[in-house]
């Protein structure tokens, strides 16, 4: 087999051309460097905080501004696990523009008039979440306001405070009068930013916990990276990986990023079901009009994945090749009878989801493989299909027991899925043989014999006793819900 040879203009240094706060910026790049160290540790800017530095306090929150799908838009995300390589072509808004203490940006003076700060430490992360959700929607509603906080915690104010001064901007302010005339000026830019030179990154030096940082801009390129670094690991979202990095202090030779790729970049409906791009975000899913008439469980169950931040860049394939047992998405995609289209320099195969966890996050992908996209055949229209997710916290909290179960054609098929319980994410078997019964209604033996069916551990999300517990709950909810 013969390698595809990378174009050698693309083994260029690692810089990005971007822009920060109205500005054009050129920078050479820490390979793999996160967008907070960036911006802290290399521009100066002190502004964004790092608190937890694992996305799940919203101290580093910035916004990025790009064009998708024809618009621009405005998303949140937590600079600490963002790469900064993802930044090419972007516009970084971060505290440090909107406003200064003589003239405050419209969302810190009304933080201020409600004294919605007292260490300040969280505040410039609020202050760019609200950022984010004023510039995109006009008038957002308290729910809409509590998603967008979901993933900022503040350990001094209390959140009435804060929730008062959104509501009151979201009452008082549009869009308009949100967005400053230099972020607009450079929306124009970004629909004809056209920089390729810089879309593959090599750095060797061995003092970084990432040497190779690696944007290849097509499946070709992707395929061949893969074969010419079989020790590459693949970045999607990151916000799996650079916890690794940053928590556990996990080395990587080489990291190839997917999020460039536009092929990956695919949200369609097609007449075997829903494709799902490698690169696609939860927020996209979730914005898709597609998936909310088609596979509305799955809009649903994206709105309980970690917060507003993580979800703008983190991806749902990710969550899949991550294979974790608590990934909250895979019993809802396995009962969805997901397929996976896995690709290499040699071919394209399709797995079953089924087929794809053969163990503790072991999965059916050879070396060379990723997951290209997903499809997911649309359900008929009558079936029956809701996820549950038990956690200690409502938001941003990684589930204890996740499931989700179908009901085919008025009781003729089902299948109930489990995450939490077993080494990998499971379908329940015994549930697939005895639902029958509890069409007779006796779904408390059903539930009392699927728990039997799983061994789980015990950690510090839940001993094992209290996991089979959850295993009869979810299926008495789902009675509820399916008899209504
Ligand atoms: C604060 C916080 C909260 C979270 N909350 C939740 C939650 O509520 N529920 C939940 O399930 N998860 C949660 N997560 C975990 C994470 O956000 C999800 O698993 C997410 O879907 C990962 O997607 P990603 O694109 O960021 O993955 P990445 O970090 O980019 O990658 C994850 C893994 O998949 C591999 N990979 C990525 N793409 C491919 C591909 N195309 N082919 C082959 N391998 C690939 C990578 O090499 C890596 O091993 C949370 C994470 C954080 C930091
Ligand atoms: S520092 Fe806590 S989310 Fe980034
Ligand atoms: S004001 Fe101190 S953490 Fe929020």
């Amino acid at each position: 087999m013969e390698n595809t040879p990378v174009k050698s203009a693309e083994f260029r240094f690692n810089e990005i051309s971007f822009f920060l706060n109205g500005n054009r910026r050129a920078a050479r790049l820490s390979p793999g460097i996160s967008t907070l160290d960036f911006l802290n540790k290399e521009l100066h800017l002190y502004g964004s905080k790092c608190s937890c530095n694992e996305g799940d306090c919203g101290a580093c929150t910035v916004v990025i501004s790009y064009p998708r799908e024809g618009e621009i838009v405005y998303e949140a995300i937590n600079s600490c696990l963002y790469p900064a390589a993802k930044l090419h072509g972007k516009h970084l808004i971060t505290v440090e523009g909107l406003g200064t203490s003589e003239d405050l940006h419209p969302i810190q003076r009304a933080l201020l008039d409600h004294h919605s700060t007292q260490c300040g430490y969280c505040t410039p992360g609020f202050v760019m979440s609200l950022f984010a959700l004023l510039a995109s929607i006009a008038h957002p509603d308290t729910e809409s306001i509590m998603a967008a906080l979901e993933g900022n915690l503040c350990r001094c104010t209390g959140y009435q405070s804060i929730l008062d001064a959104a509501q009151e901007l979201s009452r008082d302010f549009e869009p308009a009068n949100i967005v400053p005339s230099w972020c607009r000026k450079v929306e124009a830019l970004l629909f004809g930013f056209k920089d390729p030179a810089q879309s593959v990154f090599i750095n060797s030096d061995s003092e970084y916990s990432i040497n190779n940082y690696l944007k290849p801009e097509s499946c070709q390129q992707l395929a061949s990276l893969l074969n010419k670094h079989p020790e590459a690991s693949l970045i999607a979202g990151g916000t799996d990986i650079m916890v690794q990095v940053n928590v556990s202090r996990r080395k990587f030779s080489t990291l190839i990023d997917l999020a460039e790729i536009s092929e990956l970049k695919n949200l369609q409906l097609k007449r075997d079901g829903i494709h799902i791009g490698a690169a696609v975000s939860y927020s996209r899913i979730m914005d898709s009009g597609i998936v909310r008439s088609d596979l509305p469980a799955l809009t649903k169950l994206c709105r309980l994945i970690a917060s507003k931040q993580i979800r703008n860049f983190g991806t749902l394939v990710g969550n899949i090749a991550n294979a974790s047992p608590i990934g909250d998405s895979l019993p809802l995609l396995l009962v969805y009878d997901t397929k996976l289209i896995v690709s290499s320099l040699e071919a394209d195969r399709e797995i079953p989801l089924q087929a794809f966890f053969l163990d503790y996050r072991k999965t059916a992908l050879k070396p060379g493989e990723y997951i290209r996209e997903i499809i997911i055949p649309i359900p008929p229209r009558d079936s029956f299909i809701m996820a549950l997710k038990t956690a200690k916290r409502k938001s941003v909290d990684i589930s204890s027991v996740v499931s989700a179960i179908r009901i085919d054609h008025e009781g003729q098929s089902a299948a109930l899925a489990f995450g939490g319980v077993a080494a990998t994410p499971v379908l329940s078997k015994l549930f697939a043989q005895q639902w029958k019964a509890a069409q007779n209604g006796d779904w408390q033996a059903l539930a009392q014999s699927v728990a039997s069916e799983f061994s789980p551990l015990s950690d510090v999300r839940g001993s094992a006793e209290y996991r089979r517990q959850m295993i009869i709950n979810h299926i008495l909810q789902y009675a509820e819900a399916y008899h209504g």
